[in-house]
C-alpha cells in the first residue's frame, strides 16, 4: 500500500468527532513510531506546522522539540502568540530563535524578488540547521506536509526541509497530517483546542512580509507595513469580513509621494489594500468592501503609520495580476 495515497474508504473530516477519532489513531501511531525519542519540528505558526505540533504534544510531550525561527517578515504578533500558545499554554519544549538581525542584514540592499525570495529560504534553513545540530538525540524530524502539497507533488516542504539538514544528520519523517486537505487540517486543530484565530488564519507566503515590502526592504518601512498590515486585520475582523475574504493584506512599495499634515509638506509611502477571494490561488477575484470600511481604515493608516501617507486599493484580478505584488 502506497503511504502516500489517500484510501477511498477515508471519510472526509468534517466533524468534531471524526477529529477526534483521527487524533486518537494518530496519538496511537506517533508513539508506535517515535517510541521514547525525539522529534524535530519547525514550527511556523501556520496552520499545519501548527496542528502537527499539537498532534505530537499530544502523542509524546516533551520529547517534541519545536523550534520556531522569527525571520523578522512575520506579521504583528505572529511570533508572540507562537510563544503564548506552545511556550506557555501547551508547555511545549519551544526554541525561540529571533533572527530578525541576520535577514534584514542580508537583504539590504537587494531589490530583486527572486535574489529577496532565495536569500530568506536559505537563510531559514541555514538557522534551524544550526539550531538543529545544537540538539543531541534528535531522532525523527516532523512536517506539516499535508495531501495537496503530495497531490501537487512539488514536495517543496520535504525537499526544502529535508535537503536542508546538516550533513550526517539522519532523520526519519513524521508527517502526521499528510492524507489531510486544508479543511480537515482545520477540523482537527480545532478539536486539539488551538485557537480559531490559528486555526483559520489567512494563507500566508513563507517569505512572509518580505514579499509584501517591495523592492529593497528597509527596517522603518517593514515596520510601516507591519503596522498597517495590522490595522486592516484588525478592521476585517471587527467587520466580519475576516471569516469571510480569502486573503486580505497591504503592500508598502519603495516610493513615496508628497503629503501634507499641520501645514506641511513630507514625503511619505503609499499603502496598498489587496482582498481578494479564491478556492486555488490559481484565479482571484476582487472582494468589495464597503466605502464606508475603507475611509476609515485609510484614516486610520495614515494617522496611525508613521511614513504612510496614502491609501490605495488594488482592483486587479488574477490573471491579470498575481495575488502577491512582491
Ligand atoms: P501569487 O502571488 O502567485 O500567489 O498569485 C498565490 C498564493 O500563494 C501564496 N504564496 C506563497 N505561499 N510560500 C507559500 O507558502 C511562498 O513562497 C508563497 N508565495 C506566494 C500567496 O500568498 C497566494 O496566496
Amino acid at each position: 500500500m502506497d503511504m502516500n495515497v489517500r484510501p477511498e474508504s477515508m471519510a472526509r473530516i468534517t466533524t468534531l468527532e471524526l477529529a477526534n477519532a483521527f487524533i486518537d489513531e494518530q496519538i496511537a501511531a506517533l508513539r508506535a513510531q517515535i517510541g521514547d525519542k525525539k522529534v524535530l519540528l519547525a514550527l511556523s505558526g501556520g496552520v499545519d506546522s501548527s496542528v502537527v505540533a499539537a498532534l505530537l504534544i499530544k502523542a509524546v510531550g516533551k520529547q517534541l522539540v519545536c523550534v520556531h525561527v522569527n525571520h523578522g517578515l512575520m506579521r504583528k504578533g505572529e511570533s508572540e502568540q507562537v510563544i503564548e500558545v506552545f511556550g506557555k499554554e501547551l508547555d511545549a519544549n519551544l526554541i525561540y530563535v529571533d533572527a530578525t538581525d541576520r535577514f534584514l542584514d542580508l537583504l539590504a540592499g537587494v531589490s530583486e524578488p527572486e535574489r529577496k525570495r532565495k536569500i530568506i529560504g536559505a537563510e531559514f534553513i541555514k538557522v534551524f540547521d544550526e539550531e538543529a545540530s545544537k540538539l543531541e538525540g534528535i531522532s525523527f524530524l516532523a512536517q506539516g506536509t499535508i495531501y495537496p502539497d503530495i497531490l501537487e507533488s512539488k514536495g517543496v516542504k520535504a525537499h526544502h526541509n529535508v535537503g536542508g539538514l546538516p550533513e550526517g544528520m539522519q532523520f526519519e519523517l513524521v508527517e502526521p497530517v499528510k492524507l489531510l486537505y486544508k479543511d480537515e487540517v482545520r477540523v482537527v486543530g480545532e478539536a486539539l483546542g488551538l485557537p480559531h484565530g490559528m486555526v483559520y488564519r489567512q494563507p500566508f507566503p513563507g517569505p512572509g512580509l518580505g514579499v509584501r515590502c517591495l523592492g529593497a526592504i528597509t527596517r522603518d518601512r517593514l515596520h510601516a507595513l507591519r503596522e498597517a498590515d495590522a490595522i486592516l486585520r484588525e478592521e476585517f475582523e471587527k467587520n466580519g469580513l475576516a471569516g469571510k475574504v480569502w486573503q486580505y493584506f497591504v503592500a508598502v512599495p519603495d516610493f513615496t509621494s508628497v503629503g501634507v499634515r499641520n501645514d506641511q509638506r513630507y514625503m511619505g509611502w503609499p499603502a496598498i489594500i489587496r482582498a481578494v477571494n479564491t478556492t486555488d490561488a490559481m484565479t482571484a477575484t476582487i472582494e468589495e468592501i464597503p466605502y464606508a470600511l475603507l475611509h476609515h481604515i485609510t484614516d486610520r493608516i495614515t494617522h496611525e503609520v508613521e511614513g504612510i501617507n496614502r491609501v490605495c486599493l488594488d482592483l486587479t484580478p488574477k490573471p491579470i495580476g498575481t495575488i502577491e505584488w512582491e
